[in-house]
């Protein structure tokens, strides 16, 4: 099995939709829209300045996603990462490679400067929390506040 991560091109935009229609489905926050899915992926792509999205490519097909958005921070003094849309093909999980996405995510944002990677986990997803506690993420004292504009 030969796997590697680079970034997603716009034939890789079907492939990615149908990693977050699984994602969505998990997520209680969230109900799956495939146009809006294929809009927001499409629009990070045609404004790298907005994010990136990585792919985990194994032997040539889409077996994973990590959408790494960009924004900045008065308190870290300049760019920082939100870390989203991270998921692993259900066949391929527990072998290691969601920790090689998400460290290569990690090594992108520090060659980029960028001092704070930040993510949301649904508090009921123990696999996810569990996996991001293995990857050196800290829970916050914040908490997620959400309305419409
Ligand atoms: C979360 C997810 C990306 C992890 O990917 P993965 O390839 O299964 O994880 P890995 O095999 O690379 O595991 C990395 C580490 O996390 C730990 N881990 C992974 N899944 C775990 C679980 N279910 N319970 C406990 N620990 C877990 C592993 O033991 C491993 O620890 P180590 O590297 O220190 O030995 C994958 O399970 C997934 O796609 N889940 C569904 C989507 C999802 O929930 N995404 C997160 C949204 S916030």
């Amino acid at each position: 099995m030969r796997h590697h991560v680079d970034f997603a091109t716009p034939d890789d935009l079907p492939a990615l939709a149908d990693l977050l229609a699984e994602l969505f489905s998990l997520e209680s926050d969230f109900v799956p829209d495939r146009a809006k899915q294929l809009a927001g992926l499409r629009l990070i792509l045609d404004h790298p300045e907005l994010g990136r999205l990585f792919v985990l490519r194994v032997d040539g097909a889409v077996a994973g996603m990590a959408n790494a958005l960009i924004t900045m921070s008065t308190v870290e003094g300049g760019r920082v990462v939100i870390l989203e849309d991270v998921i692993v093909s259900a066949g391929l999980r527990g072998g290691g490679l969601g920790r090689r996405l998400v460290e290569h995510v990690l090594a992108w944002a520090r060659d980029q400067g960028m001092t704070r990677v930040t993510l949301l986990a649904d508090r009921n997803n123990p696999a996810a929390l569990a996996f991001y506690a293995r990857l050196g993420f800290q829970p916050s004292a914040m908490r997620v506040l959400r309305r419409r504009p």
